[in-house]
């Protein structure tokens, strides 16, 4: 049995909490024989700054470059608001994206039928909603240069970002998209603002090109952004696969997160072009921030990075069938009734951390035995 690598980088506010729920996990289906880990751990964030001045250190980049996959929690909070900007918490995060080349940011958005009364919106409208967002995530507005701010002889300040894409960023992520929708509802819709931004045009137009080249089975449908954004909360259930780019993913994907019930469900994937052996790098991270006003508390709700772990056991670890049934242990927590605060609603049961972990593991090593 090949012997997976994994790094777990925990991070800041409640990603030791949330990823403590992950290792029981692990601990379980190593105890079972299933798979054999070697499990790593650093740090990312305002700790790794804590600790080495650094948002991330040069060796924790290095380990991150050999594994099978990354988990990490969150970085940041209020404690590192004053450090200087280059070694603020988000730039460890930011580093492993870029240096790592994980372009392709799968945010899957599903809404579980026992939390459908939990999402801001009407049951009716995110009841079975299982969409797929696709954010390119190294490129775009996020890392574009110029990325200043500067004095004017006038004493004003002028500050800068650079939203640029060159094609090849484009076409990269528009094959992850259209790939991922054959397995899926076969549809994809690519966002941009290409009304206002060249950027936005080109994106349009390599989307196009890209998706004559051998793509046409799928449907592919092309919208503004700030449209899409109404859209995904006016009728959600309508998209398949949305593709866009860095900062419209991240805000969209935040939307998203809503329809589903809490901000605390989401995972997500980042990975990069896949080697000559098939084999992709990657990290696994859930959507969720560090959450500073509860850390430490042991209530943070753990699914999203339990269900990272179901993402990397499917798309890095040769393991799809395991991924399916942590999925199902998930959705089974739910149906039980078991809720954390973010989730939780009269009449079920109020459960910190620890024994939401514990409820997700029983269920598993239940269905991993049927
Ligand atoms: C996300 C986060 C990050 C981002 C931050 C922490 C840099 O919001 O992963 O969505 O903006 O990409
Ligand atoms: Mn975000």
């Amino acid at each position: 049995m090949a012997t997976q690598n994994i790094l777990l980088l925990a991070g800041d506010g409640i990603g030791p909490e949330v990823m403590g729920e992950v290792k029981k996990i692990i601990a379980l289906i190593e105890g079972k024989g299933l798979m054999a880990f070697s499990i790593e751990e650093d740090l990312v964030g305002g700790c790794a700054y804590d600790a080495h001045g650094v948002a991330i250190s040069d060796a924790a980049v290095a380990k991150a470059q050999g594994a099978d996959a990354v988990l990490l929690g969150a970085v940041g909070g209020p404690k590192w608001d004053g450090v200087p900007y280059e070694h603020r918490p988000e730039a460890g995060l930011l580093r492993l994206r870029k240096d790592l080349e994980l372009f392709a940011n799968l945010r899957p958005a599903i809404c579980y039928p026992a939390l459908a009364d939990s999402s801001s919106l009407k049951r009716e409208l995110v009841d079975g909603l299982d969409l797929m967002i696709v954010r390119e995530l190294t490129g775009g507005v996020y890392f574009g240069e110029p990325k200043e701010i500067v004095d004017l002889p006038n004493g004003q300040k002028r500050g800068v970002d650079t939203q640029v894409y060159e094609t090849y960023e484009i076409e990269r992520i528009a094959k992850v998209a259209f790939e991922l929708a054959r397995v899926r509802g076969n549809r994809v819709t690519s966002s941009e603002k290409r009304n206002v931004m060249k950027s936005g045009l080109l994106w349009n137009q390599v989307v196009t090109a890209t998706h004559k080249q051998g793509y046409e089975d799928v449907q592919l449908d092309h919208m503004l952004a700030d449209a899409l954004g109404m859209q995904l909360v006016r009728a959600p259930k309508q998209y398949d696969v949305i593709v866009t780019d860095n900062l419209f993913g991240d805000i969209l994907s935040d939307v998203a997160s809503m329809l589903t019930g809490s901000l605390g469900m989401l995972p997500s994937a980042s990975l990069g072009a896949e080697d000559a052996n098939g084999k992709r790098k990657s990290l696994y991270e859930p959507v969720h921030g560090s959450a500073p006003d509860i850390a430490g508390k042991g209530v943070a709700n753990p699914l999203a990075m339990i269900a990272s772990l179901a993402m990397a056991l499917k798309y890095s670890l040769g393991k799809p069938d395991l991924a399916d049934l942590l999925d199902k242990a998930i959705s089974q927590t739910l149906e039980d009734g078991f809720r954390t605060g973010d989730i939780w609603s009269e009449g079920f049961r109020k459960v910190g951390t620890a024994e939401m972990g514990d409820a997700v593991a029983e269920r598993f090593e239940a269905l991993l035995a049927a």
